[in-house]
């Protein structure tokens, strides 16, 4: 199975994406890192434990990461994920405890420990813990396999600005230094997760699987929707994060280009911007695969397949 570190600050869809990996046996999950982002880390670890254990997995190990981006105060989104990160259903107190050591030290040891090549790293949140990772172990960069992150926005514009994305945008530096480190690396910006909506009849279909996370992900993605319909009128909510593990098991359903993306740090109005050279306008180097499309029912098929498997 390929091995991977989720990176995430939970969020709802960020736990869709975590069970999506679990439930696919071509996948290994590492552990999961906890990073600021939606809510404080305090939350963000909390919801990471709350969620193996909703899955029945307290042998994936959570850490906790960097509490703020590298050069920033944080921004938080609860008026999306709601005050706890994780509305929509309440879970129990984990039994699942936080491990000690600071995610950027899994980070790294994790990649100094196995073979070069082998590990993926798939951040679902702010940047901060990866780039914290590789200023701290520059070495470790060459053994990354492969980075794929759910970030960015470029024809589909920004969310959290008029011209960035949430993820970015909290920490542009980090986004900055992870775009320029040379790991080959896959975007999943905007214009592609807002292609991944729910339909009524899919959250449906969660709602009556026989286990607990089915009812789960409904309540999420019923929470999570509301967001969207309001704001953008949209019906169903864009699960941005699983387009990460989806790519991991299904590439073929994805669409994009290999081309260079740079990260605006100091625009007046542009900071935490992809910009991305998608008509090749520039002699910039490619850095990312930037995902514009997806298969939008094959990837809810996939989603309902490998998410009923979970308890
Ligand atoms: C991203 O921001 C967060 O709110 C979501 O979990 C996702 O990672 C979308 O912009
Ligand atoms: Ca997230």
């Amino acid at each position: 199975a390929r091995k991977i570190i989720i990176d995430t600050d939970p969020g709802q869809d960020d736990a869709v994406a975590i069970l999506l990996a679990l439930a696919s046996p071509e996948l290994e999950v590492l552990g999961l890192t906890a990073v600021a982002g939606n809510v404080p880390l305090a939350l963000t670890e909390l919801n990471a434990r709350k969620i193996l254990e909703l899955a029945g997995r307290p042998d994936i190990p959570v850490f906790a990461g960097c509490d703020r981006p590298l050069s920033r105060p944080l921004i938080t989104a609860e008026h999306v994920h709601g005050k706890s990160g994780l509305d929509g259903i309440d879970l129990p107190e984990p039994q699942i405890g936080l491990h000690l050591r600071h995610a950027v030290d899994f980070i790294v040891e994790t990649l100094r420990r196995e073979p070069a090549g082998t590990v993926t790293l798939v951040p679902i949140g702010p940047l901060t813990n990866i780039a914290q990772a590789f200023r701290q172990a520059p070495d470790i960069v060459a053994r990354v396999q492969e980075i794929v992150l759910m970030g960015g926005a470029y024809f589909e514009v920004g969310n959290i600005t008029p011209a960035a994305e949430f993820n970015i945008f909290v920490d542009p530096e980090a986004a900055a230094e992870v775009f320029a480190a040379g790991a080959p690396l896959v975007v999943m910006p905007l214009d592609v997760t807002h292609e991944a909506l729910t339909s009524r009849d899919w959250i449906d279909g969660m709602r009556a699987l026989p286990g607990r996370c089915g009812p789960a992900i409904a309540s999420w993605t019923d929470f999570f929707e509301r967001f969207d319909k309001e704001k953008y009128g949209s019906e169903g909510a864009p699960l941005h994060d699983p387009c990460t593990i989806a790519w991991l098991l299904r590439p073929d359903l994805f669409t994009g280009r290999h081309i260079n993306v740079e990260i605006e740090t100091e625009g007046r109005f542009t900071a935490g911007m992809t910009v991305a050279d998608w008509w090749r306008v520039t002699d910039r180097p490619a850095n990312a695969n930037f995902i514009r499309h997806v298969d939008r029912d094959a990837l809810f098929t996939l989603l309902a397949d490998r998410l009923a498997r979970l308890p």
